[in-house]
């Protein structure tokens, strides 16, 4: 399907695509974000370059997708009065928070449905962020592979956030007990299935061997690590990313731990999976 309010230009063929045409630092009329949506639906991660917003703005663009979500650790930025928009800063003191594969926050009942990340400060060469689609993934799985996961279900965690928490915040993980979702879930809008575990989170699939899971994951680890399932994102000042998180995962690439790069996210909320 073609677009008419925005330009496409897709970037690998199981995801991603840049999006021009769009001025960021204004209120959307509801074609080009409704086209936005859809593309984000085709390509899973869509990237915009060269908006300098406000921090005003960003809340404006993401909370036309959805309500937002609140990190239950990271502190809000700083200054801005909103709980929902966090500042992820590394340099040669604080290394990358996200260089393994993840999906956001699984370990709540209802993982955030999408992310915008907006670039601050970028490193002069370097700190590139990778996509890989979880839909890619799973049809690259044979039917009786597909099968067997379909019926899986896995315990997602914390982990280390859990480290990161303070008592009350621990209490609230500790309350509300395991968090289980399918191991394989149907996008609420597409109707594809993604594989969805992923390393930071999951701890266990359930009804297996503790051996018997930490193989299954292993596996799907590595299934997922294939890079024609990629993209990969080099970051410019002022770019923005909006991603699924209901079917992709995201890791950043520490080439450079010491250099310096700062990034705010808006997250949106989610539904329980299925
Ligand atoms: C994240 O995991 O949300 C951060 C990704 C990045 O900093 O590129």
């Amino acid at each position: 399907m073609t677009y008419e309010h925005i330009q496409v230009a897709k970037m690998t063929a199981p995801l991603g695509a840049e999006i021009s045409g769009v001025d960021l630092s204004k209120p959307l009329e509801e074609p080009v974000r409704d086209e936005i949506a859809r593309a984000m639906l085709d390509h899973l991660v869509v990237f915009f370059r060269g908006q300098d917003i406000t921090v005003d703005d960003h809340f404006r663009f993401a909370c036309g997708f959805g309500d937002l979500y609140t990190h239950p650790i990271f502190q809000p930025l700083k200054d801005q009065g909103r709980p929902e928009i966090f500042e992820l800063q590394s340099d040669a003191k604080r290394p990358f928070v996200a260089a393994l594969w993840h999906t956001d926050i699984t370990f709540e009942p209802d993982p955030p449905k999408a992310s915008v990340l907006r670039a601050i400060e970028v490193p002069e060469a370097g700190g590139d962020t990778m996509w890989a689609s979880m839909e890619a993934a799973y049809d690259g799985l044979s039917d009786t592979m597909q099968h067997l996961l379909s019926g899986l279900s896995a315990i997602h965690q914390p982990s280390y956030f859990y480290q990161l928490a303070n008592d009350e915040q621990r209490k609230r993980f500790d309350d509300r007990g395991d968090v289980i979702h399918p191991v394989v879930r149907t996008h609420p809008v597409s109707g594809r299935k993604a594989i969805f575990v992923n390393g930071a989170f999951t701890s266990q699939i359930v009804g297996m061997k503790e051996k018997e899971s930490e193989k299954v994951l292993a596996f799907l680890y590595e299934h997922i690590d294939s890079s024609e399932f990629h993209c990969r994102f080099h970051w410019t000042k002022n770019a923005i990313a909006m991603w699924d998180n209901q079917n992709t995962q995201h890791r950043v690439v520490a080439d450079d731990p010491t250099a310096r790069r700062v990034m705010q996210r808006l997250t949106l909320a989610g539904d329980k999976p299925f």
